[in-house]
């Protein structure tokens, strides 16, 4: 029985580019599929298939059990979507623009002003409620435009890179609806660049590069088969290195070598056995006399994850055409003041 959210072996062409190339997924009902990549990797490809924006060039794809290509109609109806900015008209206030999409909805309208009011508090646009979205920041617009998709709970959401460019307490605010909004009974597909978002919000996570899930399973999953926990240990005296080598050695897991930086006077062995593991590592240095600057047990991260499966870093290439909705425009007061700053940064940065 495939999941609420369903593709199998989905490719999709641009021109000479494959932005998708056998992409699968299978999300059960209830849960938070994290589809994490960087940019260029087919996200939002995937996102516009699901959401019937854009039909593949192969494959199949099912949403709430329903079939994407024969009855996208049937599908938009149990559908949210952000990321787009479809919701918004530049045209009404803030507080109108969240009345409308619940009436849209079939609130009463009564409903319809406690949620509007209630989103516009969440997203800290109370103060810019009453003033034309035209007017808004692209930050502000971002937000506007996530609250739009959250007035009702569909089955279903979709949430393409929903807090890329919010800053610390937008996301914050953010994370805290889409945790509401899941133990109601949604199931989310969100992708992200933002390693820490996925590990905080997603049940599952997808890793997608150049149109492909090259790795999938929990957070701790995927930590796992990156390589286990390491510690790391760096020794006080120079000369006592190879003592510490030697000892460190016999704490390895089966072939794991122990690496050693001679500058910094830092050992790093791979381990299993945790907490336990390390006291018996400090309890050894201490018997041979060895004194330690600094030791620690490390646990590998979704960064070191995504560096082992891609090679690259997930959040380094993030120059991108829609830089008006970053991070920069979050604290501006209006677009066309964001776009000056912008204008002034990169003049900045030629000379
Ligand atoms: N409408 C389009 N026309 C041409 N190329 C596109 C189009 N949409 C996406 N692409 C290309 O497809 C690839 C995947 O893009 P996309 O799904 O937007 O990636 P992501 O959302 O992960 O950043 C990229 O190489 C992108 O340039
Ligand atoms: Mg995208």
């Amino acid at each position: 029985m495939p999941g609420a959210i369903y593709a199998e072996g989905l490719v999709k062409n641009f021109g000479d580019v494959r932005a998708l190339d056998g992409v699968d997924l299978d999300v059960p009902e209830g849960t938070v599929l994290g589809l994490l990549g960087p940019n260029g990797a087919g996200k939002t490809t995937t996102v516009r298939v699901l959401t019937t924006l854009l039909t593949p060039d192969q494959g199949k794809a099912s949403v709430a059990g329903i079939d994407v290509l024969r009855h996208p109609n049937e599908v938009r109806r149990r559908i949210g979507l952000s990321g787009q900015f479809a919701a918004v008209d530049e045209y009404l206030t803030g507080r109108e623009n969240l009345q409308m999409v619940g009436q849209l909805y079939q609130l009463k309208a009564k409903d319809a002003r406690r949620r509007a009011d209630e989103l516009l508090e969440r997203f800290n646009l109370a103060d810019a409620a009453d003033r034309t979205a035209k007017t808004y920041s692209g930050g502000m617009r971002r937000r506007l435009d996530l609250a739009a998709a959250l007035v009702v709970s569909p089955p279903v959401m979709f949430m393409d890179e929903p807090t890329t460019g919010l800053d610390p307490r937008n996301r914050q605010a953010l994370w805290e609806v889409i945790q509401e909004l899941v133990a109601g009974g949604t199931t989310l597909l969100l992708t992200t660049q933002y390693l820490e978002e996925a590990d905080h919000l997603a049940d599952d996570i997808c890793v997608v590069d150049h149109g492909r899930v090259i790795a999938r399973g929990t957070s701790d999953q995927l930590k796992a088969q990156t390589g286990g926990e390491r510690v790391e240990v760096v020794v006080r005296e120079r000369e006592r290195i190879g003592t510490a080598e030697e000892l460190l050695r016999a704490h390895a897991v089966d072939g794991g070598e122990v690496a050693v930086e001679q500058h910094t006077r830092r050992l790093t062995v791979p381990v299993a056995g945790g907490a336990k593991l390390l006291a018996e590592v400090i309890r050894d240095l201490d018997g041979r006399g060895i004194e330690i600057d600094d030791i620690g047990l490390r646990r590998p991260t979704l960064d070191d994850v995504f560096i082992s499966l891609t090679g690259h870093a997930a959040e380094e290439d993030t120059a991108d055409g829609d830089d008006e909705d970053g991070g920069q425009s979050e604290n501006s007061e209006n677009s066309e003041n964001s776009k000056k700053k912008a204008g002034a940064a990169a003049k900045a940065g030629k000379k």
